[in-house]
């Protein structure tokens, strides 16, 4: 049961067209929040508002934004003033995948522009804004930055899932160092979510047998089974409404319906024994709830989750497969 209500509380979620955004854009509207979508395509954007409503947002907003563009960045935060007087929640969350190869010179390397513009500048422009806005509001509300789990591979790990995502990883540990810095402003609850492998748009033209190769090396519970966007949402939820036992600056790692320390990854990185591996090595109890609860989990229960959860996803028709 959730402490806080978010009763006309508003929530700002930029890459609520699709995906993780939309997830939890529908999630807290069920909580009777006012829900401000903001993306690039209007159609989306429109119907996840209205689906908004209709789940019980008290109101909600399509903006259509550009976030490598200052002005539209700015522009959002000054229309939800407008109509809904303030802000009480930011999910940054917007973020494009590109896969390059670093050292294959046949081919252009020219993914690298649009992740820099979209994950390092509008991820940038959107902290900006919505920490000012936290702050003229003053309701010590929070800040969420969408991350990566890549974006703490050990050495030689993104090489060897064969996806070519070291560029993509960079940007993301950006992500990562930013919401570092934004956790020292006072009066706002910073936080950073690092999902591993969720079934969105993002992923699915990577197919099925990708995905579980790549949630087999990046996930330390799941193996080998993709996320559920509604389960990453729940994580976002609980810190919105104030539940979450993840303390303000937390690097939360998700993966599925678990979180762990993200910065488990990152002491792993420096372990020189990581060398190569993608994968980091939890014991059971580091392993939390979504709510970052202990989890409980045994052996035996992880066992029975992998198979349950690995009978769905193979029954599930992936769409890019
Ligand atoms: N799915 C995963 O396994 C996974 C794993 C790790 C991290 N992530 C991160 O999770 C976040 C959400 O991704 P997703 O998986 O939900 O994928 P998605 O369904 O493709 O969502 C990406 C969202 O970003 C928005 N976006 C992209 N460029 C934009 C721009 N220039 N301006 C405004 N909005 C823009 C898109 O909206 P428009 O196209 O309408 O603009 C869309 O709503 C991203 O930051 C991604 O890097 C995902």
């Amino acid at each position: 049961m959730s402490t806080t209500d978010l009763n006309n509380k508003v929530v700002v979620l930029t890459g609520a067209t699709s995906g993780l955004g939309k997830a939890t854009a529908l999630r807290i509207a069920t909580r009777g929040a006012l829900i401000v979508v903001a993306g690039r395509r209007q159609q989306q954007g429109e119907a996840v508002a209205a689906a908004a409503i209709a789940a019980g947002a008290k109101d909600a907003l399509f903006v259509q934004t550009d976030i490598t563009s200052e002005n539209d960045v700015a522009a959002l935060f000054q229309k939800t003033k407008d109509k809904f007087g303030g802000v009480d929640a930011v999910f940054v969350n917007a973020g494009v995948f590109k896969q390059d190869k670093l050292f294959d010179f046949t081919k252009p390397f020219d993914g690298l522009d649009t992740l820099v513009d979209v994950n390092v500048k509008g991820t940038t422009n959107v902290a900006r804004y919505g920490v000012a806005a936290l702050q003229e509001r003053g309701s010590n509300g929070a800040i969420i930055l969408t991350s990566s789990i890549v974006s703490a591979v050990p050495a030689g790990g993104l090489d060897a899932a064969g996806p070519d995502m070291g560029p993509y990883a960079a940007t993301k540990a950006y992500v990562d160092t930013l919401a570092r810095i934004i956790a020292a402003v006072p009066n706002v609850r910073t936080y950073t979510v690092s999902p591993s492998v969720y079934l969105t748009e993002m992923t699915e033209g990577l197919g099925l047998e990708m995905l579980r190769g790549m949630s087999g090396m990046f996930h330390s519970v799941l193996k080998g089974v993709p996320g559920k966007p509604e389960e990453l949402a729940a994580t976002v939820e609980a810190i919105i409404d104030g539940t979450t036992k993840w303390a303000p600056g937390s690097l939360i790692a998700a993966e599925g319906p678990f979180t762990y320390d993200g910065n488990l990854r990152y002491q792993q990185i420096y372990d020189q024994k990581s060398r190569g591996q993608a994968s980091v090595t939890l014991s059971l109890d580091d392993i939390k709830d979504f709510a970052g609860r202990p989890a409980g989990l045994t052996a035996r229960k992880v066992e029975d989750l992998v198979a349950a959860a690995s009978a769905e996803a193979t029954s599930t028709k992936s769409p890019g497969a």
